[in-house]
């Protein structure tokens, strides 16, 4: 299959959603990163996204709708999600929420759970697509599994060329890093930190969010230890470069490349999954990538979250 790299003017995306309507696969841009798009209702496309990410099918996907409105197609907006779905929707949240009967999704989005989530997101180019597609759309990263993220069009294509049939170009993601994921369908628990901060959904909330690791909070099936991952190995907490590392500066810390010369976790999120690649292909296969300290607060604690995952060892 060739896949076709399609700009994302008004026609355009009327050629994407056609695509996706007759049950193709469209990497879309998402202010997040790059999703894999795929209907949702249609189990021959929900498969065909496990096949082309080669991603294990225990592993549930991301449903992404156009509003607010109709989440509640799909699930139920318990009353803690219907504050946050007013404070962060469209943006990069997802919330897991109890499944609605009759829901229609493919039980392949849900990988057979009770639960589904769900994304409202704030890219002009994906909510003019769900609009024109008229469809609930399954999207995990549009990357190999277990590979770095990506944050524009050219990513995608390097990873998925040849295995789903177009890529809208939306030029580069502004956020950077995954939609932060919540559990809902309990006393509220993060599963994923990500675009919205921890800080800033405590303060909607007024109280506390359950942290991954503890006892109480659900496990997010698809958060493996070994993620993001190079050719390169991975250090971190860096403050110089050992012989034959590439050093990826933040703040203070000077690199050969930078994730933020002034220490900006915005901008450092933006570019971390560009930088990481560009880092891959300075330290080549055999070589070996050194991350500076990033501060574990805000956007930080994303960033730090996916640099642990691309250091852990290799399955
Ligand atoms: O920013 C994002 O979230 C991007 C864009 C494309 O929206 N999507 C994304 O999808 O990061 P993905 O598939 O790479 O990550 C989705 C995560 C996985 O870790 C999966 O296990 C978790 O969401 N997840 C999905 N449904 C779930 C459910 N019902 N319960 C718990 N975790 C779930
Ligand atoms: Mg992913």
């Amino acid at each position: 299959m060739e896949t076709r790299l399609i700009t994302a003017t008004p026609e355009g995306i009327a050629e994407a959603a056609a695509i996706l309507r007759a049950g193709g696969l469209v990497a879309m841009p998402t202010e997040t990163v790059y999703g894999l798009a795929g209907d949702a209702r249609d189990g021959r496309s929900v498969a065909r996204i496990y096949a082309a990410k080669n991603r294990p099918s225990f592993n549930p996907l991301i449903v992404h709708l156009p509003d607010v409105e109709s989440v509640s197609r799909y699930a139920h907006l318990t009353p803690e999600a219907e504050r946050l779905a007013a404070a962060f929707w469209p943006g990069p949240l997802t919330m897991v929420l109890p499944l609605r009967d009759g829901a229609g999704l493919s039980p392949l989005v849900t990988a057979g759970l009770t639960t589904v989530a769900i994304r409202v997101p704030a890219h002009p180019v994906a909510r003019a697509l769900l609009r024109a597609a008229d469809l609930p759309l399954a999207a995990p990263s549009a990357n190999p599994s277990g590979r770095v993220s990506p944050t524009r069009a050219a990513h995608v294509m390097a990873g998925l060329s040849g295995r789903i049939e177009a890529v809208l170009d939306g030029g580069a993601c502004a956020v950077g890093v995954e939609s932060t994921i919540l559990a809902l369908d309990g006393p509220a628990a993060l599963l994923r930190p990500g675009g919205v901060s921890v800080e800033e959904i405590e303060a909607v909330l007024g109280h506390s969010l359950l942290m991954p690791g503890d006892p109480t909070t659900p496990k997010a099936p698809g958060q493996l230890a070994s993620h993001y991952a190079p050719e390169a190995r991975v250090r971190l907490n860096a403050t110089a470069a050992a012989p034959g590392e590439v050093l990826v500066g933040f703040g203070a810390v000077r690199g050969q490349i930078s994730l933020s010369d002034q220490g900006d976790l915005i901008e450092a999120a933006a570019n971390l999954f560009h930088i990481l690649r560009e880092a891959d292909s300075l330290a080549g296969p055999l070589g070996a990538i050194a991350f500076a300290p990033v501060p574990e607060s805000g956007l930080g604690r994303a960033i730090n979250d996916r640099l642990r995952r691309a250091a852990a060892p290799r399955p």
